[in-house]
């Protein structure tokens, strides 16, 4: 059982992914990780990030089994990682590791941005889950508040707005939804809601393949 999560920036993806694993007992891959390991790879050995060989070498060297969300989600690592997505060698060279990911017994869940549409396209279950960029804006606003970090709401939703683009205007796999994807829009929905709709789908296609 193949579980594709895709959408944009901090829609909520990654905290549904994780529940779906726990739930089912399925494997969990956050696929922006692999891309932020190699970012950070490039960023620690002084590394240019505009070179697609020097850039798909690093991505090949990838451990999925070594990522750290703690160490990754530092914000440089993403402007980072959102440069080399781009570059089509390097999603060749990742997109690989995650399909051998994704045929893991008993169940992987993916979440990504071109999961239902490109590494697993044969998914049973697909979720685009989204939500304005006011509210993915708000909420990561809100996170770093409540971890007692100082934020800046303007410069978080300008941010957001310019990762969107640079994600859904990439000519390799840009981010968009899968014809056979379930749309999830969180805009007003908690994310308990959004879980409780995401596991009646799964529950659907788990008896369908039983
Ligand atoms: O979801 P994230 O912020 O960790 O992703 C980091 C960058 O990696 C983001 O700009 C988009 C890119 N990415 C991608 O192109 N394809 C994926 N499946 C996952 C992430």
């Amino acid at each position: 059982m193949i579980i594709a999560i895709d959408g944009p920036a901090a829609a909520g993806k990654g905290t549904l992914a994780r529940r779906i694993a726990e739930t089912y007992g399925f494997h969990h891959l956050d696929t922006g990780l692999t891309y932020r390991a190699a970012a950070k790879a490039l960023l620690d050995a002084g590394l240019p990030l505009d070179d697609e060989a020097i850039a798909e070498a690093m991505a090949r060297k990838v451990d999925l089994g070594g990522l750290d969300r703690t160490i990754l989600s530092r914000h440089e690592i993403g402007e980072a990682a959102s440069k080399i997505a781009v570059m089509p060698a390097v999603r060749r060279a990742l997109v690989e590791a995650q399909r051998r990911f994704a045929g893991k017994t008993p169940g992987a869940v993916l979440d990504g941005r071109d999961i239902g549409t490109v590494v697993c396209p044969d998914a049973p279950v697909k979720l685009y889950v989204t939500a304005s960029v006011a509210v993915r804006a708000r909420r990561r606003y809100e996170e770093i508040v409540e971890a007692g970090g100082s934020a800046d709401y303007d410069a978080i939703f300008e941010d957001v707005k310019r990762r969107d683009e640079r994600d859904m205007g990439r000519t390799d796999s840009p981010l968009k939804p899968a014809e056979d994807a379930y749309l999830l829009d969180t805009s007003e929905m908690s994310i308990e809601a959004a879980f409780q709709k995401a596991k009646s789908i799964v529950d659907t296609a788990l008896s369908r393949n039983a």
